[in-house]
């Protein structure tokens, strides 16, 4: 049984193969209908529970889709309405789904609950998104990436805006994919400094750069998310802003990295807040690519958790 609880805790040899089990799963698929069947039926007869304490759109919706055309069934329950709720225990929660459940991928807010359920339960744990980090993002991420550019070992990345959860997981994708990352964006929104040590440990470069158009010269990817993520107080909004409108990715920034560079957002996005709709929509985005390999991605995650 294994977890997939985040991007530094999977050793680099299982994430470069659940990245081109991921590859070869998509490209199996080609032509089919959403819906149809992969032919292998890997989760088979496997019954997965998928927990939201948050709002999702792709997570919710590749995570159901990829157990179905797997041969598996979900069940997609929400937070609120579970006892977990209402004061059950989260070790608890775990023991008892484990009797039902093949598999738990959950969406939470503290780290702690995702991990206290990894720990309580007899079945593989799937983080799928806390207030510090979202690795399936990522894995998806880095799959675009290299169908896009090849491989993205020694390449250079740049992250503008906030410090956040999927910022956290692109860096420790750095230190496990062996790229260069840097941050720009507001002191006060760095990412915490044990990711950037400990990603630097590995070997890799991560810069801090407050000057954003500096920051991308000679990027190869740049990337950005919300200001406000789903954890931070609505009243937050307007102070960080204040704080990162300076780091809006927009054609004038695009133009300062290298002219290939590719533009990735996980979404949902507030466009012409982080990023221009021209941006967004323009030649070097694959942001709905990133969207679509959530599906293949955590097909892969899935039957690595499960050994399918
Ligand atoms: N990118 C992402 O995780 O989207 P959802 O919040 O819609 O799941
Ligand atoms: N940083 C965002 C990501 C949403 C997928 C949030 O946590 O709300």
């Amino acid at each position: 049984m294994t977890h997939f609880l985040d991007i530094n805790t999977t050793s680099p040899e299982d994430l470069r193969a659940i990245i081109d089990s991921a590859k070869a799963m998509k490209s199996a698929r080609q032509g089919q209908p959403k819906g149809a069947l992969d032919a292998d039926k890997p989760l088979d007869g496997r019954m997965v529970a998928l927990i939201f304490e948050k709002p999702s759109t792709r997570t919710r919706v590749s995570f159901d889709v990829g157990v179905r055309q797997m041969g598996g069934q979900t069940m997609v329950l929400s937070g609120t309405d579970m006892q977990l709720g209402h004061g059950e225990t989260i070790a608890d929660t775990a023991r008892v789904l484990s009797r039902y459940v093949d598999m738990i991928m959950i969406r939470t807010f503290e780290e702690q609950t995702l991990l206290e359920m990894a720990e309580y339960a007899s079945v593989p744990v799937i983080n799928g998104l806390t207030n510090r980090t979202h690795p399936c993002q990522i894995m998806a991420d880095i799959q675009t990436f290299e169908e896009h550019r090849g491989s993205i070992a020694g390449k250079k990345v740049v992250w503008s805006g906030d410090g956040n959860n999927v910022c956290a997981s692109f860096i420790h994708a750095a230190g496990q994919f062996g790229f260069d990352l840097t941050f720009t964006g507001p002191e006060k929104l760095d990412p915490e400094t044990v990711f950037i040590e400990e990603a630097r440990a590995k070997g890799v470069t991560i810069d801090i750069e407050r000057d954003p158009i500096k920051a991308v010269e000679g990027a190869d990817l740049v990337v950005t998310d919300t200001w406000v993520s789903m954890h931070d107080p609505a009243s937050a909004r307007e102070r960080r802003h204040n704080l990162l409108h300076k780091y809006q990715v927009n054609e004038r920034l695009m133009a300062a990295a290298k002219p290939d560079a590719l533009f990735m957002h996980c979404l949902p996005a507030h466009r012409e807040d982080e990023a221009t709709s021209a941006v967004m929509d323009g030649p070097n985005s694959v942001i709905f690519d990133e969207a679509e390999n959530r599906l293949h991605a955590q097909k892969a995650i899935m039957r690595h958790c499960l050994g399918a």
